[in-house]
């Protein structure tokens, strides 16, 4: 069949690295359920963006770059982010499929683009799980040790993290249980998701009633003690708070009227978590001087500062809460993607066979096993260093993505529309270009290799596998 652009008629290339998949490319089948609807895929999005990124790195921020001023940085990260998320918006409701990044870029930028995005998320996404696998351990250590347990030295860290230290234990274990959790369906793990994003939604809202009680004024002086450059810096960091609901995008195959759903679930996420981050952050810098936070569980210890030592056990228990529903949208994630790659022939189809219960469970107990495997072994700061430059990277190809599609194929039926085009998705290629240059020469290095190797991957396997190049792809007249 011919191949063509939409309505523009342009020829559709077929060949070579930059090909590319048709915009309703169906033909690898739909093994999923369609058993999420907008509030539990709210809840995914909320589940993946409240986690680490408040619970533990707001503390440390404040006190070492932005002093009370760490709200303005959560904003600036949120404005970066909002910028991306109404493109991946606009993409949600055009393309709802698993792949999330990695299919937008299949489509309109070509195989070879799509698949350095997808190679690019399965590193970052396993990377965040066990980032955030780690980050659980400071809140269990405060939760164990405020009732005077102390836990065997060994299990409490990856080697060189402390004295004694062998193994996060907990951390491995939380990996595997999630990945557990994902092969019984997505029905039963969206629905333990939503239970637990209630419980922790709950939790930050207790904090900030709460906490408002004990803000003092003086504390909020100096506001901003490291100057703009200190906010600029710990925008930089708290970015690793303000995404999530790209990994949400992936669920897009399991989303009832994905093409409405998808678009509202990802800004609605977004704009609660915006709302927040910044009453939270306001509070913990207002109960507590910026220079006497704690770097670790930074929250739980304020609230012991000021003699509530129940209240901060719970919010001990509501920071495990939160941070596991991020280990569960990025497991999801990064299984997704993997998914979708394998299905269009790009790495071996035995990867996209899903069980009895609907889910592709070889890559997410691969997944599982990979982040367990860092979460044990590795220090906190080496894997999350990882984190952010893949998640740039994806937002500025899917931002540049959205301003391509939408001067190349103007007249697609797309549910949502970004806004202020082009300026919207330039100025989240902008923040993201900026924030990616925050990052260290190390991380640079560590990601080339990575990208190196999926070079080769891509060079020896999936092109010529691709069902693309195979003619197994329909090309329908509407990409
Ligand atoms: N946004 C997620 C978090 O803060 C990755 O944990």
């Amino acid at each position: 069949m011919a191949a063509h652009d939409d309505v523009t008629g342009i020829p559709q290339p077929t060949k070579g690295i930059f090909r590319r998949k048709p915009i309703h490319d169906e033909s690898g089948g739909h093994p999923f359920e369609r058993t999420i609807g907008l509030w539990q895929l709210t809840a995914i999005g909320l589940g993946a963006i409240i986690g680490a990124g408040i619970f533990a790195l707001a503390g440390p921020v404040a006190k070492h770059d932005a002093g009370p001023a760490v709200s303005l940085s959560f904003i600036i990260a949120g404005i970066a982010s909002a910028c991306a998320a109404l493109s991946y918006a606009e993409f949600g409701g055009l393309i709802p499929r698993a792949g999330s990044a990695y299919t937008y870029g299949y489509a309109v930028l070509g195989e070879s683009v799509g698949w350095f995005i997808g190679w690019d998320l399965l590193l970052e996404y396993t990377a965040i799980v066990a980032v955030v696998a780690i980050g659980v351990s400071q809140y269990v250590d405060f939760f164990v040790e405020s009732f005077g347990v102390n836990l065997p030295t060994w299990m409490l860290g990856a080697p060189g993290t402390g004295g004694g230290h062998r193994v996060d234990l907990f951390a491995v274990i939380l990996c595997l249980g999630v990945a557990w959790l994902l092969n019984r369906g997505i029905k039963t793990s969206a629905r333990v998701e939503t239970y637990l994003v209630f419980v922790k939604i709950a939790i930050v809202v207790a904090v900030i009633v709460v906490g408002a009680f004990f803000i003092k004024g003086e504390n909020l002086n100096p506001y901003m003690p490291y100057g703009f450059g200190g906010v600029a810096t710990g925008a930089a960091t708290v970015f690793f708070a303000v995404f999530g609901y790209d990994a949400m995008s992936t669920a897009a195959e399991e989303t009832k009227d994905a093409e409405r759903n998808l678009p509202k679930a990802i800004l609605l996420s977004l704009s609660i978590a915006m709302v927040l981050y910044v009453l939270t952050a306001t509070v913990l810098t207002g109960m507590q001087h910026y220079t006497q936070l704690s770097d670790t569980a930074a929250f739980a210890y304020v609230f012991q500062a000021v003699n509530l030592p129940v209240f901060a056990q719970i919010v001990a228990v509501g920071a495990i809460v939160g941070i596991i529903t991020v280990l569960f949208s990025f497991s999801l994630g990064a299984s997704r993607v993997w998914f979708a790659i394998s299905r269009d022939g790009l790495l071996p189809g035995w990867f996209a066979k899903t069980n009895a219960r609907h889910s592709p469970h070889r890559p997410v107990w691969i997944v599982g096993i990979v982040s367990a495997a860092i979460a044990g072994f590795v220090p906190i700061g080496d894997a999350a260093k990882l984190t952010n430059i893949g998640i740039l990277l994806a937002f500025i190809v899917v931002s540049a993505a959205v301003i391509i599609l939408r001067y190349r194929s103007p007249h697609l039926p797309r549910t949502f529309r970004t806004p202020w085009m082009p300026v919207t998705p330039l100025l989240g290629i902008a923040f993201s270009i900026w924030l990616v240059t925050e990052l260290d020469i190390l991380t640079w290095l560590r990601f080339l290799s990575w990208f190196v190797l999926g070079v080769l991957v891509y060079a020896l396997y999936g092109y010529r596998h691709a069902k693309l190049g195979h003619g197994e792809v329909v090309h329908t007249d509407d990409a």
